[in-house]
């Protein structure tokens, strides 16, 4: 009975052994697909920066709300409420710190109870080894919590092919002059061929 049951797990044992084999089998294919199509260097970075939001109200805003729906005033989330927005993104929270880049797109009320976007932003960077690049983020923006996941989608120079997903909380908010500071954590991957020589350089903006 005994020897029964050994037989019974080195048989259950083999067929775990030969399934991992098969799912290693496909995971190598698959990494040597997506190896050739990105050239064999991509890498995942870690980015953080700031955006310098000044809504509309202050005196030089750079978000505007361009449509809105027969709903928007009467409703409590200002639904169907559409923004573009071309902000500053910086290296640290002062307005005056370090340019990286822009963060363009729309802003959508999109949520009937509770303050929620669905945002189109394209983070454009203009320094650094991404100078040039950009990363797109798609998704469900609940403004009020504390921190929100948005999805990384793609991208372009560095960030083709790029996945990943970013994190935002908010830094600073002055209500009266309709001034906030976002800060942006995002984890994304990206293709280190495009510039080999900046392969050494540390995960910051
Ligand atoms: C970024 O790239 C542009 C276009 O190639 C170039 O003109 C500019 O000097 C670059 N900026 C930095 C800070 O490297
Ligand atoms: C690579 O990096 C160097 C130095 O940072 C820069 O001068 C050059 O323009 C970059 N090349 C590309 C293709 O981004």
């Amino acid at each position: 009975m005994a020897k029964l049951s050994n037989i019974a797990l080195i048989s259950l044992i083999s067929c775990l052994f030969v399934s991992t084999l098969d799912a290693y089998a496909t995971n190598v294919k698959g990494k040597t697909f997506l190896r050739r199509i990105r050239g064999e260097k991509e890498k995942v970075v870690k980015l953080t920066f700031y955006v310098q939001d000044l809504r509309v109200g202050n005196p030089n805003p750079i978000v505007y709300e361009v449509a809105s729906a027969s709903v928007t005033s009467s409703s409590p989330t200002s639904f169907g409420s559409v923004h573009v927005v071309d902000d500053l993104l910086t290296e640290k929270p002062a307005y005056g710190s370090r340019a990286v880049g822009r963060v363009q797109g729309l802003t959508t009320s999109a949520d009937l109870s509770v303050n929620a976007v669905a945002i189109n932003l394209n983070f454009y960077f203009t320094t650094g080894r991404f100078n040039g690049s950009t990363i797109s983020v798609l998704g469900r923006n609940p403004v009020a919590e504390a921190q929100r996941e948005l999805p990384v989608v793609g991208g372009t120079g560095a960030f083709r092919y790029a996945r990943g997903y970013a994190v935002t909380s908010n830094t600073y908010n002055d209500a009266e002059t309709h001034y906030s500071v976002l800060q942006y954590t995002i984890y994304t991957t990206y293709n280190a061929k495009l510039n080999e020589s900046d392969d050494a350089e540390v995960d910051e903006m």
